[in-house]
């Protein structure tokens, strides 16, 4: 046992180093990848950039921005949640473009009274205009322990998965008139703030100050990008004559759910989702949008 496992891992190492120098992003490492933005020393990088944490008191929350841009990519990274009374925090990570006319693609952690569920609101901005929230509630205790949070953009869908579990799918169906960010390089940004006026039962329940500082963590940041930089795509640069494991990095611009996972995306919303913008009549007037199954 002990035998087999140096083995794989004298064999392994090698690949996998090569495999970040080859990949247009790679990450695990938080200094390389990531600039703290707000907070005062309340956002830190630690266990040599291995880990990242946010945190929140009464007079400041904290975020941290990826130094590059991306124009598609597969987003993966773990979160252990703010843990205990966590209601009226929101964690906050989307990858987003800049201007009025942005392009935005969200997760956010609503916290929660102990015991009590965090929610998961996901979003899709194009040129500045949302409105397409969807709300589950997570199927586990997000504070426990880290689960992996991951977004995948091309140019055919945006996806949204929870441990590799399809939550949420966004086809691009320009041909039937919805608009679908494809034009806007985003950055990937994560912050943790105070949300007390709405997030916690539409802000009935109000932050606990005397729990802060409130913490998340991130770790294992990874990333199969397209990286934008001086307006040339990492991924146009490169010639056909790519080697294999090019291809297979970038493999995530032609994802999509195939039936399984489509059928497994539909039975954890039918368990978990507790709104869905889809069904909110409030918001249209006559038809859904093109990109919802009722329309
Ligand atoms: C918090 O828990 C309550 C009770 O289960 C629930 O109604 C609410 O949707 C949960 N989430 C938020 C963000 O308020």
């Amino acid at each position: 046992m002990a035998l087999a496992s140096s083995f794989n891992l004298t064999l392994l190492l090698p690949l996998v180093i090569l495999g970040c120098l080859m990949a247009a992003a790679c990450g695990n490492n938080f200094d390389e990848d990531f600039d703290i933005t707000w907070g005062d020393g309340r956002g830190k990088i630690v266990d040599n950039g291995e880990a990242l944490t946010l945190s929140l008191d009464k007079a400041s929350g904290s975020a941290f921005q990826s130094k590059d841009e991306y124009l598609f990519a597969k987003i993966d990274i773990k979160i252990k949640l703010v843990p205990g009374n966590s209601a009226g925090t929101v964690t906050s990570f989307y990858l987003s473009s800049q201007g009025p006319t942005f392009d935005e693609i969200d997760l956010e952690f609503f916290g929660n009274l102990s015991g009590d569920p965090y929610t998961l609101q996901t979003n899709v901005f194009t040129r500045g205009k949302g409105n397409r929230e969807q709300q589950i509630f997570l199927w586990f205790d997000p504070t426990a322990d880290f689960h992996t949070y991951s977004i995948l953009w091309n140019r055919r869908n945006i996806i949204f998965f929870v441990d590799d579990i399809p939550i949420r799918e966004f086809k691009n169906l320009e041909s039937k008139g919805n608009l679908f960010p494809k034009n806007q390089p985003m950055r990937l940004h994560s912050s943790l703030w105070n949300g007390e006026d709405w997030a916690t039962r539409g802000g009935l329940v109000k932050t606990d100050w005397t729990q802060a500082p409130f913490t998340v963590t991130y770790k294992d940041f990874h990333a199969d990008a397209c990286i934008w930089s001086n307006g040339i795509s990492s991924c146009n640069s490169k010639r056909p004559t790519d080697s294999d494991s090019d291809r297979h990095q970038r493999r995530f611009l032609f994802q999509e759910l195939n039936e399984d996972s489509r059928s497994l995306m539909y039975k954890y919303q039918k368990d978990y989702m507790i709104y869905d913008y889809c069904h909110d009549f409030r918001k249209y007037v006559g038809v859904p949008p093109p990109e919802c199954p009722n329309n």
